[in-house]
Order: C-alpha cells, then structure tokens, then sequence
C-alpha cells in the first residue's frame, strides 16, 4: 500500500518536472524567435544557422551551463540576458 502511494507519487512528481520541463522549452522557442534578443536572425528561424553557426546536435556537445556562457555572447549589453529566459532558450537549442 505505501510502496504503491509512493511510487503513484514518484509518477506524479515526473508528470509535474516534464511539464515545467516542456513549458520552459515552448517558452525558450518563443524567446528565441522574439524581438528582444533576435537570436534568429544569426542562427536562423528553426536554428539551422545563418551568419552564425546551426544547434543541430549541439546539446550533445555541450552541457547546459557551457551552453548558457556560450548563448549570453550576444545578450545586449554583454551578460545582460535574464538568466532564466536564457536557461530557458539553452534548453529550447538542446532539443535541436
Ligand atoms: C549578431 C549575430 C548573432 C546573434 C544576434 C546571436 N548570435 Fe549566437 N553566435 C553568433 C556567431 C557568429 C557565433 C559563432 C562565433 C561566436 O561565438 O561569436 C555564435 C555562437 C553561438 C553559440 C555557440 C554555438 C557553438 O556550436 O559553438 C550559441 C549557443 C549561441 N550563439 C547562442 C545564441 C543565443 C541564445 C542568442 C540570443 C540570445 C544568440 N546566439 C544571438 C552570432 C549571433
């Protein structure tokens, strides 16, 4: 009974972590593709690349937070992005 309750609440806690998981990536996708930091316009639309380089397989190469030094090169001025919008657009790229 009690290995049941927790193993219900074990699921339910993922369910809960997924969610906010998912949320964080379709927010960092917006962010990515809005005004405020423009990365698109180096990185392309879909994150194929432009001027800049693509992020196919790019969370593979690198952790998340080499990624977040990586991903505030542009953050107008230097650094200056909100660390969770760029946490939340570090985990948009690595599901590129
Ligand atoms: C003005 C063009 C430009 C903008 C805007 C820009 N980038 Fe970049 N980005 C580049 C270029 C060029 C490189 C490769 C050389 C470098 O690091 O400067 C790069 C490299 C990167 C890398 C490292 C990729 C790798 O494989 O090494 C990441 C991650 C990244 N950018 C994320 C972002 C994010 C996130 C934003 C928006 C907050 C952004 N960039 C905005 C031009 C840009």
């Amino acid at each position: 009974m009690t290995r049941t309750a927790s193993i219900v609440g074990i699921l339910f806690a993922f369910g809960f972590a997924t969610a906010a998981y998912a949320a964080s990536v379709s927010e960092g996708k917006a962010l990515f593709l809005g005004e405020k930091y423009h990365c698109y316009t180096c990185h392309g639309k879909n994150g194929e690349g432009a001027s800049g380089p693509g992020f196919q397989g790019v969370g593979k190469k690198y952790s998340q937070s080499e990624m977040m030094k990586l991903a505030a090169h542009r953050c107008p001025p230097t650094g200056a992005c909100n660390p969770k919008e760029l946490e939340a657009i570090v985990s948009f790229l690595r599901t590129i």
